[in-house]
């Protein structure tokens, strides 16, 4: 379904809150996603893994710049995220399955730091976003 011009101030709103913490926000996303799913962890054995990790952080850091990346240039979404859906699809070979994993933890981790924002029409709005971002990450898969 595609974003209407409401999803998108929703989302920009909410990025614009979230400012210079969303790498807080992706690394708990992250640490919530190997704890609730382990089989995520298996494409993570070269880092440490442990709680309150700085791999993590500093990896939870590039997911949150991606997905920062994609508030801007919510228009362009597949052809901003090409290489790295290609990176995802071609090297890493990720499930495509786990995205929406992650995208179901980034969603609890926000409604828990912003239980007051996260209103239904919220909710919808991320959940149109995140499913956007993952769509442009799978097309490279083939
Ligand atoms: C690497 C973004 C989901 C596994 C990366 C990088 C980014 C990124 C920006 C770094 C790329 C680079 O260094 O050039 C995202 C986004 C996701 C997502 C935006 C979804 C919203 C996932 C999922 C998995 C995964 C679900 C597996 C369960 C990996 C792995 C690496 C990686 C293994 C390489 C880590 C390393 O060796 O440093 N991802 N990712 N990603 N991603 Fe993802």
């Amino acid at each position: 379904m595609a974003l209407s011009a409401e999803d998108r101030a929703l989302v920009r709103a909410l990025w614009k809150k979230l400012g210079s913490n969303v790498g807080v926000y992706t690394t708990e996303a992250l640490e919530r996603t190997f704890l609730a799913f382990p089989a995520t962890k298996t494409y993570f054995s070269h880092l440490d893994l442990s709680p309150g990790s700085s791999q993590v952080r500093a990896h939870g850091q590039k997911v949150a710049d991606a997905l920062s990346l994609a508030v801007e240039r919510l228009d362009d979404l597949p052809h901003a995220l090409s290489a790295l859906s290609h990176l995802h699809a071609c090297q890493l070979r990720v499930d495509p399955a786990s995205f929406q994993l992650l995208g179901h933890c980034l969603l609890v981790t926000l409604a828990r730091h912003y239980p007051g924002d996260f209103s239904p029409a919220l909710q919808a709005s991320l959940d149109k976003f995140l499913s956007h971002v993952i769509s442009a990450l799978v097309s490279e898969y083939r």
